[in-house]
């Protein structure tokens, strides 16, 4: 299955990917392991012309495999990847310039601001976008923009539903910060966040986090992915 989807357009291209044997991807590209327990597979499905033609023996071929591991993520570049579960991919993150106020305000102008959406005081004038969200079978994702650096989101434990939340690092560099209360002065740990990346799960076995927020580094582009049961 590769069913492609509309929050990204116009600037960028997403798509889910399930149950594919050699799904080709041209370009460079941002993948993302939804899966909770199997691997995805990416690299060559096929021989290369040398090994076709016998000039490089099978005994001296390299691996051109990689597996990266469940809610893992990764930039891929013209290959072909192999998945039992479901994937996500993200093209065009390249072709974005956040240091380009053109840019930015082409962002702004079709993404609705955090206060547009959702009328509270407390989120007017935040730097956060966020484009049309949209769920796939127990998939849910949207693209945020933060057209600042330095922005943090807000700090909380709790999410509607019991679900893993993953933030996949579109544009630029961000973090997910870690609080020991709902206090911007508590945090313990940052897991940094560079393009093309997600972080390590931050929930334990019931599903349960610390107090956490999002911080841009740099002007960001990411993803807010939740996964139910
Ligand atoms: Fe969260």
């Amino acid at each position: 299955m590769n069913q492609k989807l509309t929050i990204g357009e116009p600037f960028l291209e997403t798509r889910i990917i399930e149950d594919e044997s050699a799904f080709s991807v041209k370009g460079p590209a941002i993948l993302l392991n939804l899966d909770t327990v199997m691997n995805i597979s990416v690299g060559s499905v096929f021989s290369d012309s040398a090994e076709e033609s016998g000039t490089i023996s099978k005994s001296t071929s390299v691996c051109r495999i990689f597996s990266l591991p469940p809610l893992q993520a990764a930039q891929i570049c013209d290959t072909h990847i192999s998945c039992k579960g479901k994937a996500l991919l993200v093209i065009g993150a390249d072709t974005l310039d956040l240091g380009d106020l053109t840019t930015i305000d082409c962002l702004r102008r079709i993404w609705k601001s955090n206060y547009e959406l959702t009328h509270q005081e407390s989120q007017r004038g935040k730097p956060y976008y966020k484009s049309p969200r949209t769920s796939i079978d127990n998939v849910s994702m949207n693209f945020v923009l933060v057209s600042e650096p330095g922005a943090p989101s807000g700090i909380h434990c709790k999410h509607a539903a019991p679900i893993r939340e993953l933030h996949l690092q579109i544009v630029g560099e961000g973090c997910v910060d870690l609080l020991a209360e709902d206090d911007p002065s508590a945090v313990f740990a940052s897991l940094p966040l560079a393009s093309g990346s997600t972080h390590v799960p931050e929930w334990n076995t019931e599903l349960v986090y610390p107090w956490h927020r999002y911080r841009s580094v740099t002007r960001s582009i990411f993803m807010a992915v939740e996964i139910s049961e």
